[in-house]
């Protein structure tokens, strides 16, 4: 690799002694700078940078030992190397005065050419490698500098993700909370409507047909009584039909008695008997935790009938001071729940999917415990949150 070449100061009052010391090191390749002064050495150190001073110290005005002490002086200069020259100063007492003036080594009249070269390509590669080092410090400072300020924007631009992605959470959660009240709310109105007006059209045609099997004749007796068993039909299912969508009993009657009556009718459809443990205080719970609870177990007996070929079920319903948890628990096939998850996310499943929804949004935890041919477990559990609010009033939040 080329280098730039570094420059070497060389001061003597005899330009043929200057000369000689150019043809000295001119094999150097590097720039060689005169001066025929001490002042004039002093002018050019400030207007480049010198690796190394060749000094004659017996110059007239100002010698070399003074030039040295004013460039010694001056902070930018403090460590540029001094060899200095001489035939006439070569005592003991002479030397030391010069390295106690800072001068890095000795160089006497009859100069050997080869030894000064060597002296001064030493501090030449010395200032060279310094150079180098300085350059990397400040490449590697730039880097840094640069990484750091990238680092920064990555983690401020992360925090404004994160920020948005936290807000669109709660959006999407309050979305779903809205959603869910007024689904609720639509099937409750459904179930009402169904009961009340399908209900009562086909309780008027049910007496209507009783009434007409009195006055008609044999030969339309038989088809008005299959048309009084249809009717019949028709008012169970709509009834079966109103309280799948809004049991009644839920409303009226608490989460206990809903849950009674819906398993009497899974028990009445699929023949798969109910093992139902109840412990609670019976305190009346907050509707929308009555909502999760029984929609998570009507979920849950879907499940159940669509995909476990169980032969028995238990579900537990356990309250206590600070959380309800439901468990619904069969003996059927069971499943594999990565691949249930996968099938959910790619959304081709959404019934798992939305009991944890519901539950987590009532700040519940929701958990399912599946393996091939070990059945199945479902776990809700839900925090009450008069118990949370009596909570932090004993704890000084009020
Ligand atoms: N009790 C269970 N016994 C056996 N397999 C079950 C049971 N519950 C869920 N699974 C398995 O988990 C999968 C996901 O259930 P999930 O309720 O999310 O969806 P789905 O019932 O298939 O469809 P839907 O969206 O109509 O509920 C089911 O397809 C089924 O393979
Ligand atoms: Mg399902």
């Amino acid at each position: 690799m080329k280098h730039e070449p570094i420059n070497i100061l060389l001061v003597d009052d005899q330009p043929g002694k200057l000369l000689s010391y150019e043809a000295m090191l001119s094999g150097l390749g590097e720039n060689l700078v005169r001066a025929t002064s001490g002042r004039e050495a002093l002018s050019i150190l400030l207007k480049m940078d010198v690796a190394v001073i060749l000094l004659d110290v017996n110059m007239p005005n100002m010698d070399g030992f003074e030039t040295a002490e004013i460039i010694r002086g001056h902070p930018q200069f403090e460590k540029t190397p001094i060899i200095f020259v001489t035939a006439v100063y070569t005592t003991d007492i002479e030397r030391l005065k010069g390295y106690g003036l800072g001068a890095v080594d000795y160089v006497y009249v009859p100069v050997v050419a080869e030894i000064l070269r060597t002296k001064v390509s030493v501090f030449v590669e010395l200032n060279r490698k310094t150079r180098e080092l300085q350059q990397l410090n400040l490449t590697l400072e730039q880097r840094v500098a640069d990484r750091t300020a990238n680092l920064e924007q990555e983690i401020s631009e992360r925090k404004r993700v994160e920020e948005e992605l936290r807000l669109s959470g709660e959006r999407l959660a309050q979305m779903t909370r809205q959603l869910i009240a007024a689904q609720e709310t639509e099937r409750r109105r459904l179930a009402g409507e169904l009961h009340d007006e399908l209900g009562q059209i086909c309780t008027a045609i049910h007496i209507k047909l009783q009434q007409a099997k009195l006055v008609c004749g044999p030969a339309a007796e038989s088809h008005i009584e299959d048309g009084i068993e249809i009717v019949h039909q028709a008012i169970q299912r709509v009834r079966e039909m109103s309280l799948d969508l809004r049991p009644v009993m839920l409303d009226d009657f608490g989460l206990v008695a809903a849950m009674k009556w819906y398993f009497e009718v899974q028990k009445k459809l699929t023949g798969i008997p109910v093992d139902f443990q109840v412990q609670t205080s019976g305190a009346v719970l907050p509707p929308d935790v009555n909502n999760t609870c029984f929609r998570v177990v009507q979920e849950s007996f879907t499940n159940i009938n669509r995909h476990a070929q169980a032969e028995h079920v238990r579900v537990e319903l356990h309250q206590d001071d600070d959380e309800i948890q439901l468990v619904i628990q069969d003996d059927g096939v069971g499943f594999d729940g990565e691949s249930a998850r996968l099938r959910s996310l790619e959304g081709h499943s959404m019934g798992l999917f939305g009991m944890q929804e519901r539950v987590e949004l009532l700040g519940g935890q929701f958990t399912v415990e599946s393996r091939p041919d070990q059945g199945t477990r479902v776990v809700a559990r839900l925090p009450l949150p008069e118990t949370l609010a009596s909570r932090l009033c004993g704890s000084g939040f009020a």
